[in-house]
C-alpha cells in the first residue's frame, strides 16, 4: 500500500477552504498533522476560529489547529469589495459542534518544527495567501530542502485573474510571500485558476451533498447554497484531491514568477513553458491546467458521503481515465 501523505493543511477557511479541511479529513491516504490558518479570506480570528469549527463539526476536535500570520508579509491587505464566504467565512451558516482551542505554538513554528521532525517527508498543501509559507522559509532557511513539497490553490498561469484583471486571490493578497516560495527550489504543484475554474459546482452536486445524510456533506450543501451563486468553482479541494487522485490532473513543468510591481499587475503570475521564455531557466513548478473535472466532483461527493453510491447525471458516469501529461509529483 502506498504511505499515506503526511501534510500540513495552510488555509484561510472560507467556504471552499471548508470543504478541502472535511476532504483531507475524510481521507485514509492523508495523514493531516496540523492546521495552519493565515489572514485571507477574513482576518485571522475568522479564518482560524472557522477551521476550529469545521473540525468540530466532525468531532475532530484532535485535530490541531495553529494560528499564523495576521497580516501579510509587506502590510495590511485592504479588501476592496465584499466577500463571497459571507461575514464570517463560512456563509454565516450556525454549525453543530463546540470548537476546541487553537493550539499555542505559532503556526509558522509549528511548520519548522514538524519539517524537521521529518525531513523529506512533510507536504505542505497551502490553500490560501502564502505568508505562512514565506515565513517559515525565511525564518528557518534549512527547511527549504527538507520539505518534500507544496502543492498549492493560487495564482493564474495562463487565464486572467479573479481579484483583478491579472491576479488570483491568494496570489494578490501577498505576492511577496509567493514568490519567496516559488524561488525556495522546493518541488511544487500549482493548482491556479486555470485548472480550479473548471471545478464547477452544480445543482445535482448540490442536491448530492443535501441528502447523503452525513454531517459534512449536508454542511457542505448548506455552504454551497450561499457561496456557489457568487463563485461556483470548488478552488481549494483541487489542491487536497491532487493527493488523493492526481491522475484526474494534468499540466506542465513551467518556470513561475509572481510580481509584486507596477500596482496594476501585482499578484500576477508569469509561467515561462517554451525554452524560448524559459531562457535557460530551469523551471520551478508544475503547473496544472486541465483536469477531469466530473470525476473529480464524484470524488470528492462520494468521499464526503461515505458508502453511498450516487448518480450524478453531471457528464454521465465512467471510470477515471488518466491523462498525457499527468503529473508524477506525489
Ligand atoms: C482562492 O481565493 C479564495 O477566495 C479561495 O478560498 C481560494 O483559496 C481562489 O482564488
Ligand atoms: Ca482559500
Amino acid at each position: 500500500m502506498q504511505a499515506r501523505h503526511r501534510i500540513i493543511l495552510d488555509c484561510d477557511p472560507g467556504v471552499d477552504d471548508a470543504i478541502a479541511i472535511l476532504l483531507a479529513l475524510a481521507c485514509p491516504e492523508i495523514d493531516l498533522l496540523g492546521i495552519t490558518c493565515v489572514t485571507g479570506n477574513k482576518d485571522l480570528s475568522f479564518t482560524a476560529n472557522n477551521a476550529l469549527r469545521i473540525c468540530a463539526l466532525v468531532a475532530r476536535q484532535d485535530v490541531s489547529v495553529y494560528a499564523g500570520c495576521a497580516r501579510p508579509l509587506m502590510g495590511p491587505y485592504v479588501r476592496k469589495w465584499p466577500s463571497v464566504h459571507g461575514t464570517d467565512g463560512l456563509c454565516d451558516l450556525e454549525l453543530p459542534g463546540t470548537p476546541g482551542h487553537l493550539a499555542e505554538e505559532h503556526a509558522v513554528d509549528f511548520i519548522i518544527r514538524q519539517v524537521l521532525a521529518a525531513p523529506g517527508q512533510v507536504s505542505l498543501c497551502v490553500i490560501g495567501p502564502m505568508t505562512n509559507i514565506a515565513l517559515a522559509i525565511v525564518k528557518a532557511p534549512q527547511i527549504a530542502p527538507l520539505i518534500h513539497s507544496i502543492v498549492f490553490m493560487g495564482g493564474a498561469a495562463f487565464c486572467p485573474g479573479n481579484s483583478s484583471p491579472l491576479a488570483e486571490f491568494n496570489f494578490l493578497v501577498d505576492p511577496e510571500a509567493a514568490e519567496i516560495v516559488m524561488s525556495s527550489c522546493i518541488p511544487l504543484v500549482m493548482l491556479g485558476l486555470d485548472v480550479t475554474q473548471k471545478v464547477r459546482i452544480r445543482e445535482p452536486h448540490i442536491n448530492a451533498f443535501e441528502q447523503s445524510g452525513t454531517v459534512s456533506a449536508m454542511a457542505i450543501g448548506a455552504m454551497l447554497r450561499a457561496y456557489g451563486s457568487n463563485d461556483p468553482c470548488l478552488h481549494d479541494p483541487c489542491a487536497v484531491l491532487y493527493y488523493i487522485a492526481p491522475e484526474l490532473f494534468s499540466g506542465m513543468e513551467a518556470h513561475v514568477q509572481v510580481l509584486s510591481n507596477p500596482p496594476e499587475a501585482r499578484g500576477s503570475t508569469v509561467a515561462a513553458v517554451s525554452e524560448r521564455h524559459l531562457g535557460g531557466r530551469s523551471p520551478n513548478c508544475f503547473v496544472v491546467t486541465d483536469c477531469e473535472a466530473d470525476d473529480l466532483m464524484r470524488v470528492l461527493v462520494d468521499r464526503m458521503s461515505g458508502e453511498m453510491n450516487h448518480a450524478l447525471e453531471v457528464g454521465g458516469r465512467g471510470t477515471s481515465k488518466p491523462k498525457s501529461g499527468s503529473p508524477q509529483r506525489m
